[in-house]
């Protein structure tokens, strides 16, 4: 059945398989497939780069083949000669059926870096700074008081080693919100993530004092 009234969706999705906790939501890909019979609406790209590797430079597609073949097309006018080494390994990685259980063993490595996050930030962050409370990914967002902007403490935080991304650099330009930034918690050991917590507390009550 053809969806003349819907614009194609092309769904970004390296972060939903990582889920710590709570019900597994659906991909829009699910839900279009599931609920409406429609394989072509939505097109689903998940990076390997958060779940198997970042040096991999991988990605797989689901959706309208249409589309996949030019996505294709196009990828080898860029890359030239695509590594098809690391294609091979992951083509083989998926079709032996070890990426569920991979999948759960990065979660359990992943949860407790989270919980530290989570932990340390409401002890340290002062309590005028709202923050996400994720159930999975990497990241956390933070919403600081109208008037505190984050890419200024950014400048400030750098100086004392702790980084972030201000908020800002996601929104279109010109709409920028400069009172939110995004904090991930999968790179640091979980003791740089108490200090760099800590640190980014006390600069918070300064920045705003
Ligand atoms: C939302 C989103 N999409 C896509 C990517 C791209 O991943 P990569 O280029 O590593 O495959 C990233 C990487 O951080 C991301 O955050």
């Amino acid at each position: 059945m053809p969806w003349p009234w819907i614009s194609p969706i092309l769904e970004d999705n390296p972060y939903s398989r990582l889920r710590f906790s709570g019900e597994a939501l659906p991909t829009l890909f699910r839900i279009a497939h599931d609920e409406y019979h429609n394989t072509e609406i939505v097109t689903e790209i998940v990076s390997f780069s958060k779940i198997l590797g970042p040096g991999m430079r991988l990605a797989f597609v689901k959706g309208s083949e249409v589309l996949i073949e030019r996505m294709c097309s196009w990828q080898q006018k860029v890359n030239v000669t695509p590594d098809c080494v690391s294609q091979r390994v992951a083509a083989h990685f998926l079709k032996e059926g070890y990426m569920n259980p991979h999948l759960s063993m990065v979660c359990d490595f992943y949860r407790p870096y989270l919980e530290r996050m989570l932990a340390a930030m409401s002890q340290y962050l002062p309590p005028y700074i709202q923050y996400s409370k994720p159930e999975g990914g990497i990241f956390t967002w933070l919403w600081l008081p109208e008037d505190m902007n984050a890419d200024l403490l950014f400048e400030q935080a750098k100086k004392h080693k702790v980084t972030f991304i201000p908020g800002s650099k996601f929104y279109p330009s010109g709409q920028e919100k400069h009172n939110c930034l995004r904090l991930n918690f999968s790179f640091s050991s979980l003791e740089q993530i108490d200090t760099g917590i800590a640190a980014l507390g006390s600069l918070m009550h300064e920045f705003y004092a």
